[in-house]
């Protein structure tokens, strides 16, 4: 935390010592992409609603003015870069259709899938820290790329390579709306294919992913979202937050732990065959691998502790979401979530919450494309608590103890009381934005 809190102070101070080198620098990678940028858009004809803009923050620095005025950055559209920052089985792919149902907005599910898998596959030999550090500029790159349209990027990580810019290997294509639809798709979709849990459908009736139709696709919406369970901390995200060139809006969505891990546990048997056992036998094997849900644990009460400090690049960035409160009444939260990024919340959007879970009153707890195929409104966000021995949560309690008490999920003291749902274990609480 001292080094942290080093780096905060430090920031601008580093900036008013140096920012000639620092301004150096930034117009030599700003060149750099503009130039990118410029080739990429004259090589499109689709509308471009500015793919950067400098944050009004900015506007009043005279270090940044020339910069930001000049005339490619400056445009009237706000435009909203959009993180969906959460963890495996914590509700994202549920979280993520209230973006993707926005048509203003263009999504993409996890694209940071294809980045893991190569460094999985090309770095076995390297160092693990390294690896990590790498990993992690890796993920920046890409995301600040897609941020600003540039589809072509993916290509560097997509396996097999693409020919042409085009490839059929794009991961879970199916859950964007605008990789399925016109102008990236011929065929004009109707709703109904998007609510189909098949992950094919899309490559079957749009053929392969044309990269190039993908980016003009994505210049010619006004806000970019993007889903991702692949970065570890928000203070991974700082470069990121700090970029002059993007608007980005952080929802860091969190879950109990205790419910991602039963709902892990049943989505991946093969990996979690050592959990079953444990489940069903009530006894520990030795062999069960408890960091996973450690370090989960570990990295969701780091971006927490991070947020409730609120350092100045978080601000006006981040918003916590407990899946819990958005299963409850997901109008309630959804409108909360749009008026964070600023957004209308559109009818496309209401029109899907209101169908997809059946009431006003609860969302399904499993809610995926691919796992799950019913929306049983009675599935609450809480029926982990029927599918999870007693002996596994007092464990998970105890490692996670500090998340639980952060994040407000109650620990139980006994078999009967995780049993009774008559009381819940999700305290009231409510997360501001941070300001
Ligand atoms: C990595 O290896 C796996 C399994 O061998 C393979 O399925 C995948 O396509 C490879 N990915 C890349 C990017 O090479
Ligand atoms: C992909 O789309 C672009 C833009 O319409 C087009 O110029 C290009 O020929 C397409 N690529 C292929 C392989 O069809
Ligand atoms: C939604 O809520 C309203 C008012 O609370 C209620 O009248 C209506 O029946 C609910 N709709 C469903 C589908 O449960
Ligand atoms: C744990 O075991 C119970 C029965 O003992 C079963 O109903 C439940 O589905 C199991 N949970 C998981 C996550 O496999
Ligand atoms: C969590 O557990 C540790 C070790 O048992 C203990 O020191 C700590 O006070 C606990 N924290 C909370 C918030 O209960
Ligand atoms: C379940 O919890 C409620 C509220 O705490 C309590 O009134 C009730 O007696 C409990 N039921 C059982 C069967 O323990």
């Amino acid at each position: 935390m001292p080094q942290r809190e080093g780096c905060r102070a430090g920031g601008g101070g580093r900036m008013e010592c140096s920012w000639k080198t620092v301004l150096l620098l930034v117009c030599a990678s700003l060149g750099v992409q503009y130039t990118a940028i410029r080739t990429l858009r004259d090589s499109l004809s689709g509308p471009c609603r500015g793919a950067y803009r400098c944050q009004s923050r900015y506007h009043g620095d005279s270090r940044w003015a020339a910069l930001c005025d000049d005339s490619w950055m400056s445009n009237d559209s706000p435009r909203k870069h959009i993180l969906l920052f959460a963890t495996t089985r914590s509700g994202s792919s549920f979280t993520g259709q209230l973006l993707n149902q926005h048509p203003g907005i263009f999504y993409v599910f996890e694209p940071l899938y294809h980045v893991q898998q190569a460094f999985t596959n090309s770095s076995s030999r390297m160092r693990r820290s390294l690896d990590r550090r790498a990993l992690l500029g890796a993920y920046r790159d890409l995301l600040l790329n897609l941020y600003t349209c540039d589809l072509h990027f993916v290509e560097n990580y997509i396996h097999p390579e693409p020919q042409d810019h085009v490839t059929s290997s794009f991961f879970r294509r199916s859950s964007s709306h605008a990789l399925c639809s016109p102008p990236v798709c011929l065929e004009r979709m109707d709703a109904v294919a998007f609510d189909t849990p098949d992950e094919s459908w899309c490559p079957k009736r749009c053929g392969a992913l044309n990269l190039t139709l993908a980016s003009m696709s994505c210049l010619s919406k006004e806000h970019v979202a993007i889903k991702t369970v692949r970065v570890p901390e928000v203070a991974d995200l700082r470069t990121l937050s700090e970029d002059p060139r993007l608007d980005l809006k952080i929802i860091h969505l969190v879950r109990d732990p205790r419910a991602i891990l039963t709902s892990r546990i049943m989505a991946f048997a093969d990996q979690f065959r050592a959990w079953k056992i444990w489940n069903a036998t009530g006894r520990q094997p030795r062999y069960v691998d408890l960091t996973q849900i450690t370090s989960t644990c570990e990295d969701m009460a780091a971006s927490t502790e991070t947020a409730l400090q609120r350092p100045a690049w978080l601000r006006g960035r981040y918003l916590l979401v407990r899946y819990e409160d958005l299963a409850l009444d997901p109008k309630a939260k959804a409108t909360e979530i749009y008026r964070f990024l600023g957004l209308e919340m559109e009818e496309k959007v209401r029109a899907w919450i209101a169908k997809n879970t059946n009431s006003n009153v609860s969302a399904p707890s499993e809610w995926n494309y691919r796992y799950s195929t019913t929306r049983d409104s009675k599935t609450t966000a809480e029926s982990w608590r029927l599918r999870l021995g007693f002996d596994i949560v007092r464990t998970v309690q105890k490692l996670c103890n500090e998340t639980l008490a952060l994040l407000g999920y109650r620990p139980v003291c006994s078999a009967a009381e995780l049993r009774n749902l008559s009381h819940s274990l999700v305290e009231h609480r409510t997360f501001q934005p941070v300001t």
